[in-house]
């Protein structure tokens, strides 16, 4: 779920070193430019092995540099130009010769000369090595690796598969999208780095027989979208998911589930493990009741025109019982309250039942299943409204508010 304008307004230096990923790196650029940025490529002479400028100047919209000896930047320092004009550079592939030349601070072409030359404390440096898995495992690449992050450098992947080799490990440049999901979360506030986040999203699905069940019309966008938010944030995330057909958000650990009794299991074992959980967010639209029996074959109709009965039976409140955890293991509780009508007023009486913190409130009817929505605050010192935006623009915002009220770590 990424909006069309996640790097709006972005300048980013891509850099093209010499690797048979390159040609990923097409649509990369192509990516890059759907999200709103202004893409400068800049290409080493191996990577024009792989792939012309003539290409990603197509792509981008912009000349391709390729050389520090070019006469076209004032002065005729390109480096310098270059990466004073960057939000960051982003080289993709980055090859192990590439990472060799970075962690040595050598600068004998353009790409290598800018990166060295670069503003460090307002131009972040993003590397997504591409190479073979046994140069990628060498113990030279892995110390110059570990140099260029410890030099402030950020290495995105490598991932792991088949590789154009035709051997299969860790090496292979990110997917695109993945490298894309990874540059917009380097620009967000690392506003809960250190911490860890659990949140529920989602409908559960209540089983009546072996093919029928309850369960309701929550597309689990909005707890994917905060889930994706505070990984974003620099948060350990862990997600547990009632039936819905979303993607895992980049970095998060996601548990499916079906009926509100699993998705209670599985909060609680999560809470349960050895680190602190420091936030939880129930968004979980989880079912109240479930039927009391569940047939053990489909329900059949017997001819006779009478209509089954059913005795329902109450599920556990997860977020009431997250919240009635001792202080020392009790998480920052946010529950959200989908409500068709007086919103505020059920959501400040729910916050109060359910013995949390903050109460998020909005519409549930005019919100379930869209792209948008509008949503409330509600805690001790009053309501905050957050205006109507897209859900992944409100979770980002919902988790600084998050953020600004948690007890320092
Ligand atoms: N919630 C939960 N477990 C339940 C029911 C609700 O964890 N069994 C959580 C939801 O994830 C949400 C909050 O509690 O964060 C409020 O859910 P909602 O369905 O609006 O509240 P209910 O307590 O079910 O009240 P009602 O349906 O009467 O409005």
């Amino acid at each position: 779920m990424s909006s069309p304008a996640d790097l709006a307004g972005r300048r980013l230096v891509l850099g093209l070193s010499g690797g048979i990923a390159c040609y990923k790196a097409a649509e990369f650029a192509r990516a890059l430019v759907k999200a709103g940025a202004t893409v400068q490529v800049v290409m080493t002479d191996a990577a024009r092995e792989f792939i012309t400028p003539v290409t990603m100047q197509a792509l981008t919209g912009q000349p391709v540099w390729t050389s520090q000896w070019d006469t076209r930047a004032p002065a005729a320092m390109s480096h310098i130009d270059l990466s004073r004009q960057a939000d960051a550079i982003v080289v993709a592939p980055a090859s192990a010769d590439f990472l060799a030349q970075l962690a040595q601070g050598r600068a004998g072409e353009l790409l290598s000369l800018l990166c060295l030359a670069r503003p460090r404390e307002r131009c972040a440096l993003l590397l997504a090595p591409a190479m073979n898995r046994e140069m990628w495992s060498h113990p030279a690449t892995q110390r110059n690796a570990a140099q260029v992050v410890a030099d402030g450098a950020l290495l995105l992947g490598p991932g792991h598969g088949a590789q154009a080799c035709g051997e299969t490990g860790d090496g292979r440049m990110l997917e695109p999208e993945e490298l894309l999901a990874d540059i917009v979360a380097a620009f967000q506030p690392k506003v809960l780095a250190g911490r860890r986040v659990l949140v529920t999203a989602g409908p559960t699905f209540e089983a009546l027989d072996p093919v029928r069940g309850l369960t309701n019309r929550s597309s689990g966008k909005m707890g994917f979208a905060i889930a994706r938010a505070a990984a974003e944030a620099g948060a350990q995330v862990q997600l547990v998911a009632g039936p819905v057909h979303l993607a895992t958000p980049r970095g998060v650990a996601r548990t499916d589930v079906m009926s509100a009794r699993q998705m209670h299991e599985a909060v609680q074992a999560a809470l349960a493990e050895g680190v602190r959980t420091d936030v939880f967010v129930a968004t979980a639209a989880v079912a109240d009741w479930r039927p009391a029996e569940v047939a053990t074959q489909k329900i059949k109709k017997d001819g006779s025109g009478r209509v089954p009965a059913f005795e329902m039976t109450e599920n556990p409140d997860i977020l009431a019982a997250v919240a009635r955890h001792d202080a020392a293991r009790r998480p920052y509780c946010v529950g959200f309250a989908a409500e068709s009508h007086d919103v505020v007023a059920h959501a400040r009486a729910k916050r109060l039942r359910k013995g949390v913190p903050l109460i998020v409130a909005n519409d549930g009817p005019a919100t379930f299943g869209q792209d948008d929505n509008a949503l409330v605050l509600v805690d001790e010192a009053g309501e905050t409204p957050l205006p109507r935006a897209d859900k992944l623009s409100l979770a980002r915002t919902l988790v600084a508010e998050i953020a600004r009220r948690l007890a320092p770590a």
